[in-house]
């Protein structure tokens, strides 16, 4: 049986998004953190995870890596893999954001259409894109799990940046230099959130 059957019928909840972020004290709402490997994707939004924790804020945390351990344990990093992963996570991060959290996501994402496509599933008020821009030597150095050696030794295919594309965001809600403290780009998450109503 297909989704689009006919004989699957949407039915609407008892209790509202609007009610349960009442009982949350904030919106729901997509951070969708995109960026080279090692661009600090995961550090950033744990260490903004933490900070909203603290705030009292409602959180969830989906890391590509911890994703592909379970949800997305059938895929890899084909563009057609890439472009499934992306789509169920967006699918996973709207009935998040319907149960009223703050979600945080650490994909590469590399792929235009396919962060376009999740924006769309969140619409504009919920999905807000970070780019985590870290040039891809930088990332190559840090090289925290040795995966930029294997690639250039040719021992992993399809890695991004080295034989697979990434697509940098052309209008990103918010567009971070990956290089600076991780301090001071949680800060800068901090008050994109109060700008879009989402925290107060
Ligand atoms: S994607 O492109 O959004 O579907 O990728 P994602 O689910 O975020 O998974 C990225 C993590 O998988 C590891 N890894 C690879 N990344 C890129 N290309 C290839 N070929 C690859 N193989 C394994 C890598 O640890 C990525 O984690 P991060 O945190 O981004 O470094």
């Amino acid at each position: 049986m297909a989704a689009h059957d006919e004989n699957v019928i949407w039915h609407a909840h008892p209790v509202a998004r609007a009610e349960r972020e009442a009982r949350h004290g904030h919106k729901g709402a997509v951070l969708w953190f995109t960026g080279l490997s090692g661009s600090g994707k995961s550090t950033v939004a744990g260490a903004l995870e933490q900070a909203l924790h603290q705030l009292g804020a409602s959180t969830y945390l989906l890391d590509g890596d911890n994703v592909r351990h379970g949800l997305c344990r059938d895929l890899g990093f084909s563009d057609s893999d890439r472009k499934e992963n992306i789509r169920r996570v967006g699918e996973v991060a709207k009935l998040m954001v319907d149960a009223g959290l703050i979600v945080l996501t650490a994909f590469i994402s590399p792929h235009r259409a396919e962060r376009q496509m999740v924006r769309a599933m969140l619409g504009e008020d919920r999905f807000i894109e970070v780019y985590v821009d870290t040039p891809l030597a930088i990332c190559e150095r840090r090289d925290p799990k040795g995966l930029y050696k294997k690639a250039r030794a040719g021992e992993l295919k399809n890695f991004t940046g080295i034989d697979s594309v990434y697509e940098a965001p052309a209008q990103p809600e918010i567009h971070l230099d990956g290089e600076q403290l991780v301090t001071i780009l949680t800060a800068q998450l901090l008050d994109l959130l109060r700008k879009h109503d989402i925290i107060s």
